[in-house]
């Protein structure tokens, strides 16, 4: 068998860090191990049911069985706009300002290549969503990372980039609330960010995935509500968490109109939109009851508040996730993220991701999912006090 060479574009493509922990459980639990996946972003909990149904129904439309119109339909880009009204009191055009999705994530790896060319310079929050690096490479493009660090409440310090880079720089990701840490940002952290988009010419990207995902009855702020933030950006939203709708593949942009007409633009050339059922049970998600909305974001909090106390009581003194569906752990001295998260693999059977995963600063750290029951976390607690690691 002949073997043909991948591109150069392909081989610039960062490695998965995953890809390895993902076969180490997999092998584990071929052999029978009962495992404890707390490591991945899967939620763990089906569609409401409203939308399953809806989806169920509009795929007998024989509309939808022909190709969708190639921007998505216009019934979906108005669910949107009358979406970000009702949560945020921001108004979009559905027609200039939303690009529809199949998932936050290929807008988050196409707007590299629809802005940055080859040797251009974008901004990245590290630890970071790895995802935002693969469209970089695919733009033959740089990156300077912005460490978030606990003593600034994982925000980036716009005061400590130095000013060429300022002024060289193109794009910026920004994620609140934020995976991996679970920080959130506040108006003003926003408002600093449009000034800062403005001063420099920078086009800001905010990836509001957990955009739902708030705590302690704090809602979490978009950044298009910020005065002027439409003017230097676009904002990703994503139904995979809000609704557990990960494996429907809808998410949209929102913002800027130039931004869009890219966005929109290279997906002219790649596929025609999402199938139109699910465009249909989208805009039921959006529009419809959001009470399994608030039952969900109940029920993270429920199990982080299972959760953290509990590892504070056999003695691992971490804090509480203010936001998304994680918890971030500092590993205990001595360990790296990689030998803590392998110790716990190895004899607890309890799987997280080492932090160093979603880059330099994420070091000392595990991102542990709430995506198991409240009994399913406090086993695997009691497997890691079994392990007498904090006496
Ligand atoms: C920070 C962040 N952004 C984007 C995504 C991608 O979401 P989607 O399912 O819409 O592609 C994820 C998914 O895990 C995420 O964690």
């Amino acid at each position: 068998m002949r073997t043909f060479e991948p591109s150069d574009t392909l081989k610039r493509l960062p490695e998965q860090f995953f890809a390895r922990l993902a076969k180490q459980v997999q092998d584990l639990a071929a052999e029978g191990h009962d495992l404890i996946n707390l490591g991945q972003g899967n939620p763990d909990l089906p569609t409401p049911e409203h939308i399953v149904s809806e989806l169920q129904e509009a795929a007998e439309n024989p509309l939808y069985h022909k190709y969708s119109p190639f921007t998505g339909h216009r019934f979906l880009k108005e669910a949107i706009a009358a979406f970000y009204k009702q949560e945020y009191d921001v108004d979009v055009d559905p027609e200039t300002e939303v690009a529809v999705l199949f998932g936050a994530k290929t807008g988050l790896v196409e707007i590299s290549e629809c802005l940055l060319n080859p040797g251009d310079l974008a901004l990245l929050p590290d630890p970071g969503y790895p995802d935002y690096m693969s469209g970089i490479a695919l733009a033959n493009a740089r990156t300077s990372f912005m460490p978030l660090l606990e003593e600034n409440r994982f925000l980036p310090d716009y005061k400590s980039i130095n000013k060429n880079t300022l002024d060289e720089a193109k794009l910026l990701f920004l994620n609140y609330p934020n995976n991996p840490t679970s920080a959130v940002a506040d108006a003003s952290f926003f408002d600093q960010t449009v000034a800062l988009g403005k001063k420099h010419d920078i086009c800001v990207v905010h990836d509001f995935a957990y955009g739902a995902i708030g705590f302690d009855g704090e809602k979490p702020r978009s950044f298009l509500q910020s005065e002027g933030a439409k003017d230097v950006g676009v904002e990703m939203y994503t139904l995979s968490k809000t609704y557990n709708m990960a494996g429907w593949r809808v998410g949209f942009a929102v913002g800027n109109p130039s931004v869009i007409k890219s966005l929109n633009l290279i997906q002219d050339h790649r596929y025609v939109s999402l199938f139109g059922a699910v465009q249909q049970a989208a805009a039921k998600a959006l529009t419809g009851d959001q009470s399994a909305v608030r039952d969900l974001v109940e029920t993270y909090e429920h199990r982080r508040n299972v959760l953290i106390p509990a590892l504070n009581d056999i003695g691992w003194k971490v804090p509480e996730s203010k936001g998304t569906f994680f918890a971030w752990l500092p590993v205990p001295e001595g360990y790296t993220s990689e030998a803590f998260a392998e110790l716990l693999l190895d004899r607890a059977h309890v799987v997280t991701a080492p932090g160093n995963g979603f880059g330099e600063c994420g070091e000392g750290y595990l991102r542990v999912g709430l995506l198991a029951s409240e009994e399913r976390l406090l086993e695997a607690v009691r497997r890691i006090d079994d392990l007498k690691l904090f006496d």
